[in-house]
């Protein structure tokens, strides 16, 4: 029987420590492109692929992040008042109805694999996803997620996002061993996290998009420290796929690593750019700036 996906994980517990000092008291998923934050777009791309139920992994210093997703009395009801109805409904729009939110501790940022077991109470025997805020991506017609969960509907096994990247950049990623890189639906025999670009098995890294079965918290609960003296997500995938089959996607549309300064600097230079109220007037400046500077 074909299983839906209802549930995602949002692990937002990082310390975002290269966009120190902006981030010293304020989350990085906090961080706006344009005028939403990083998470809110993650979030919309889980809704969008039909997710209802929303679990962060947060921290002590993530507390913007629980605000954002909640109702704020005092700012609706003087919008309400100001009859600024148009803001009213982008504050109030953040979250459709029947979407729930649960937050849930991580004490100390141990790393992703450490932060997707701490949701394991709350995901049943169940399949879900998991999203990196930190990883923005314009999925155009269909969001990367829902090219995942179709992936997931034909073969009821883990998927995980990849995409090509350049031979330097094998030591920021988890790297894939694959027979061919030219599919771009296939199923993945190794994975290795940041690998030296000598060792790499292939030019595809995993990006911040997830979907696993259940099967991967007992392989977190096993999995001792590993790069940068963390519970790697990517090492408890490669003990996942000598038991199931675990598939790759490259998906279609464009990421921006918005966890790195040049990523987030690109991708709001992108999403201005086709931002109805600001689009034409930055388009302009980003003309004179062009010019100035040639
Ligand atoms: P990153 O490694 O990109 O984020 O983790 P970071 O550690 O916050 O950032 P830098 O490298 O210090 O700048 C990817 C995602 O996983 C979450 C982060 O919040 C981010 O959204 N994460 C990472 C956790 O929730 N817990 C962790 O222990 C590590």
């Amino acid at each position: 029987m074909s299983m839906k996906i209802t549930k995602a994980i949002f692990p937002v517990a990082g310390l975002g420590t290269r966009f120190l000092p902006a981030t010293k008291a304020n989350p990085k998923e906090m961080m706006p492109v344009v005028d939403k934050p990083l998470i809110q777009y993650a979030v919309e791309d889980a809704l969008a692929a039909g997710i209802t139920e929303l679990i962060f992994v947060t921290s002590s210093s993530k507390r913007a992040i629980e605000d954002h997703f909640d109702s704020n009395f005092e700012l609706e009801s003087n919008l309400l008042e100001r009859g600024k109805q148009d803001l009213l409904d982008i504050v109030q729009g953040i979250l459709p109805a029947g979407v729930s939110c649960a937050y849930i501790r991580q004490k100390s940022p141990q790393g992703l694999g450490h932060a997707v077991l701490c949701a394991k109470q709350l995901i049943s025997n169940e399949p879900f996803a998991v999203l990196l805020a930190d990883d923005l991506i314009d999925g155009g017609k269909q969001s990367c997620l829902q090219q995942m969960l179709d992936v997931f509907q034909q073969t009821q096994t883990s998927v995980v996002a990849v995409e090509k990247i350049t031979k330097e950049d094998t030591k920021k990623y988890g790297v894939i061993d694959v027979e061919s890189t030219e599919h771009h639906i296939t199923s993945i025999r190794g994975i290795v996290e940041k690998p030296e670009p000598a060792n790499a098995p292939s030019n595809l890294g995993v990006v911040g998009r997830y979907i696993l079965t259940p099967a991967i918290f007992d392989l977190l609960e096993n999995t001792a420290q590993g790069s940068g003296g963390e519970i790697q997500l990517t090492d408890a995938i490669a003990k996942l796929l000598k038991k199931e089959t675990v598939m790759a996607l490259q998906f279609k549309g464009k990421r921006y690593d918005c966890g790195s300064k040049l990523g987030y600097l690109e991708a709001t230079i992108a999403y201005a750019l086709k931002h109805p109220e600001v689009a034409a007037d930055f388009r302009l400046l980003l003309r004179e700036f062009a010019e100035c500077t040639a």
